[in-house]
């Protein structure tokens, strides 16, 4: 197994598929490498690809906003990052090509950070690891044992910021459970103090 560093090193000269022409930046994730949470959401858009930051535009505002208030943690406390390193083109969904030739990096991001618990964003992240066709929707509201910790699906944040109220409502509910598991879990791990 590489380490984080390494594998980060990796996908900065990652060309293995054609995402890699279109990009500014290889978004690879960023947070504290030992985080108990981490949260995963689909590709880079405009904002990440330019940053080679994930989640910096306006959902990443909300998310950062739901971090503070639902698990009182700063961003920084978290992992963050998203199934797919590169930007696809017109910010359209990753092909399931793109997902096959990425999905190591996450997988290994995972395993490495081994957080307590992980929060998929969406439906695309929450399919992915879960390995289901089923959508947010049908998936959230429960937790999964998924690489070693608990997955919590929810909603992306652009949903909440399209949404209104109700689907931010359920985000908020579903960031309570992270919290509980967090807290169930207690104290920080061997080997992670
Ligand atoms: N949406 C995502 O899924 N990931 C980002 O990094 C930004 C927006």
């Amino acid at each position: 197994m590489p380490t984080l560093l390494e594998l980060e090193r990796e996908a900065r000269s990652c060309v293995a598929c054609p995402l890699a022409s279109g990009r500014t930046t290889v978004v690879f994730g960023v947070g504290d490498p030992h985080a108990p949470v981490m949260f995963v959401g689909e590709a880079p858009g405009r904002d990440e690809d330019l940053a080679g930051e994930p989640f910096v535009g306006r959902s990443g505002k909300l998310l950062d906003r739901l971090i503070a208030e639902e698990l009182g943690l700063e961003r920084r406390a978290c992992y963050i990052a998203n199934v797919v390193k590169c930007r696809p083109p017109d910010n359209r969904d990753p092909l399931p090509v793109e997902v096959a030739t990425c999905r190591h990096f996450l997988e290994d991001q995972v395993r490495l950070v081994a957080p307590t618990v992980i929060v998929t964003l969406g439906n695309f992240a929450s399919r992915v690891l879960l390995g289901t066709g089923d959508g947010v929707t049908r998936l959230r509201g429960r937790a999964y044992p998924c690489l070693g910790g608990s997955l919590v699906p929810t909603f992306h944040p652009a949903a909440a910021l399209r949404g209104g109220g109700v689907v931010l409502a359920q985000m908020r509910a579903d960031f309570v459970r992270a919290k509980g598991l967090l807290a169930d879990r207690g104290a920080p791990r061997e080997g992670h103090a």
